[in-house]
């Protein structure tokens, strides 16, 4: 990256003084750092900033001290976190452009970690340093490792298949709802791509209006699909020996108490399918 021998150097500080007064800083800092490639910010190495040169002082500061005396002094911000130091000047950096995109950035758990914008971001690179779904499951779980072994269960989300990514659910950057969820809370999150969930029904399972992961776990489970607990294990969480006893190798509590086909060691969803909530005229109790 630093295209500069220790012995040129002398020649350099005083050829870039001379440079500073003629043109900018920006020109000046590729004088030294050639290979200092800018893959994210592709507009900045059009012609449209000075002279075809990337604007390396939007990031790092006129830095006018490291400019005349290169070896002793760093620029303004150098995207280091020194000895556990704030990230927070770094990070202003680019949220001086970036506002929108880090309008919940504050109070965010990744903040809050002090977690710096190139804890994820690669600027200076030799690919392109894209964060799409493949990139993502690798970049995210590698500090998220449990995550990582979730979304390899039997039952889950699909992730690692590439169809989907993290940021369809979280955003990094910070958001209004509980887990940085994209939608304005957990229930609408999981209901922007299952619509069929979406309530208001006729009957309501409270539960399900209530938080999806009453039931389900949202990376992966060994339950399918993507639940918490096998059921009757599931629903016996909160109907314990209701109208019919929850022991299903009995018949005693249910119509008739005829020990039923569909009753021995078999799940409640069996008589009971829309767990999500009936529409049925006749499905209060989740029937149909
Ligand atoms: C005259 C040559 C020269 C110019 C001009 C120059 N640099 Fe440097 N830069 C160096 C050298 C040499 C080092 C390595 C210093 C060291 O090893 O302590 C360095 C180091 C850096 C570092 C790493 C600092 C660190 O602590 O890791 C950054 C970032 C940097 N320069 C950015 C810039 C920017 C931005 C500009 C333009 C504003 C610029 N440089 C202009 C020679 C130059
Ligand atoms: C969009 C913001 C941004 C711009 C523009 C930018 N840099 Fe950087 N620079 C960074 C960040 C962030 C780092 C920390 C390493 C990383 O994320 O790649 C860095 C690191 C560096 C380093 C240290 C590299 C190392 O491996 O230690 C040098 C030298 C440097 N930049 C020079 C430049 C020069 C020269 C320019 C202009 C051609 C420039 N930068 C433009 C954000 C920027
Ligand atoms: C001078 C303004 C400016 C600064 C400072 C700046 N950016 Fe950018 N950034 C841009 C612009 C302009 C784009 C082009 C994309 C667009 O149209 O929004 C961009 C694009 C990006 C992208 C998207 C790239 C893509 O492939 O879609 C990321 C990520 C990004 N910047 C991160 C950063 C980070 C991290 C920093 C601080 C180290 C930073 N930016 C500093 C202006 C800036
Ligand atoms: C925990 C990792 C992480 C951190 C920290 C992070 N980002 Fe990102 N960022 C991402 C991911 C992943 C994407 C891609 C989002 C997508 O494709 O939906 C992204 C996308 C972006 C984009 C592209 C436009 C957009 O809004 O989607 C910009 C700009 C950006 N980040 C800027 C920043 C800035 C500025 C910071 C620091 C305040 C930052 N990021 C911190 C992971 C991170
Ligand atoms: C289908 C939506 C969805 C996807 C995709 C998703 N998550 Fe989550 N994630 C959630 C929900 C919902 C919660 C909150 C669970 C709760 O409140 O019990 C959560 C919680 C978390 C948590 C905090 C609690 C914990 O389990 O440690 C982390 C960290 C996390 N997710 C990381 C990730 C990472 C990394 C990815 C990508 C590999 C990812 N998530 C993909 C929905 C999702
Ligand atoms: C550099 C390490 C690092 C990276 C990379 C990282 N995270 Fe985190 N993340 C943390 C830390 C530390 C916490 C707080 C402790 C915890 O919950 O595990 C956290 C917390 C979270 C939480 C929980 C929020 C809450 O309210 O409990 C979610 C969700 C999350 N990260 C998602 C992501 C996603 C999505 C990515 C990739 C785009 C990502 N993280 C990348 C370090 C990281
Ligand atoms: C970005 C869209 C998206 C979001 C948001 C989302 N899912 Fe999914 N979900 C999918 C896709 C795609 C599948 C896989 C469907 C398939 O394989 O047929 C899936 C599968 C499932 C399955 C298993 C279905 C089966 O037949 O195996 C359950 C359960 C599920 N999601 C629940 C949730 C919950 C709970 C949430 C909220 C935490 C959520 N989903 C958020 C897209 C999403
Ligand atoms: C009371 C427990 C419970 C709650 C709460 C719950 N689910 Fe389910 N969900 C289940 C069960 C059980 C199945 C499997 C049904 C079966 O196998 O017949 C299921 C299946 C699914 C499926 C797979 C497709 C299907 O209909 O079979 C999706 C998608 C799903 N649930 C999404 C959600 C969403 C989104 C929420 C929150 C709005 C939610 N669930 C809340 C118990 C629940
Ligand atoms: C998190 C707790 C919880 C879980 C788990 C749960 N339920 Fe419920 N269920 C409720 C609540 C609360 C009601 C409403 C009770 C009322 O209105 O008196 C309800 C109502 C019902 C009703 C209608 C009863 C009536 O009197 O209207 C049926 C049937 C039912 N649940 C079946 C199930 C099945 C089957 C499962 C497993 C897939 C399950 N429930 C899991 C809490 C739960
Ligand atoms: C063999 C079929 C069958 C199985 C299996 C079954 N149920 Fe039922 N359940 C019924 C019938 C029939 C009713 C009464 C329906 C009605 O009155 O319309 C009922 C009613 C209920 C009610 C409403 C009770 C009340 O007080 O009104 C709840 C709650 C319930 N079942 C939960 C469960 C749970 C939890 C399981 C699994 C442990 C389960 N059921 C398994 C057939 C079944």
């Amino acid at each position: 990256m630093i295209a500069l021998k220790k012995a040129s150097c002398i020649f350099l500080i005083l050829f870039t003084s001379l440079l500073i007064n003629s043109s900018s800083a920006d020109s000046a800092c590729a004088m030294c750092h050639q290979s200092a490639s800018i893959h994210t910010h592709t507009r900045f190495d059009s012609s449209e900033t000075d002279g075809g040169q990337p604007a390396c002082t939007s990031c790092h500061g006129d830095s006018s001290a490291h400019l005349s005396n290169p070896m002793n002094e760093s620029p303004d911000i150098t995207f280091k976190s020194v000895g556990g130091a704030s990230t927070e000047p770094q990070n202003n950096q680019c949220r001086n452009c970036h506002q929108t995109t880090s309008q919940h950035w504050d109070n965010s758990v990744h903040a809050l970690e002090d977690l710096s914008c190139n804890s994820c971001h690669t600027i200076h690179g030799q690919k392109e340093a894209s964060l799409g779904p493949e990139q993502q499951i690798k970049m995210c779980t590698a500090c998220h490792q449990r995550v990582r072994s979730e979304v390899r269960l039997p039952s889950h989300h699909p992730i690692e298949q590439a169809g989907m990514s993290c940021t369809d659910c979280h955003n990094p950057h910070g958001s209004m709802s509980p887990g940085e969820l994209t939608g304005i809370n957990l229930n609408d999150t999981c209901l922007t791509c299952h619509e069929s969930q979406r309530g208001p029904f006729l009957f309501d399972h409270p539960p399900a209006s209530d938080d999806c992961m009453n039931c389900h776990t949202p990376h992966g489970s060994v339950h399918e699909p993507l639940l918490n607990a096998r059921g009757p294990q599931l629903c016996q969480q909160c109907h314990v020996a209701n109208f019919h006893p929850s022991d299903l190798n009995a018949g005693g509590g249910l119509p008739g108490r005829q020990p039923n086909a569909s009753l021995l060691g078999k799940n409640c969803m069996s008589c009971h399918p829309a767990v999500h909530g009936s529409n049925h005229p006749s499905g209060a109790r989740l029937t149909r």
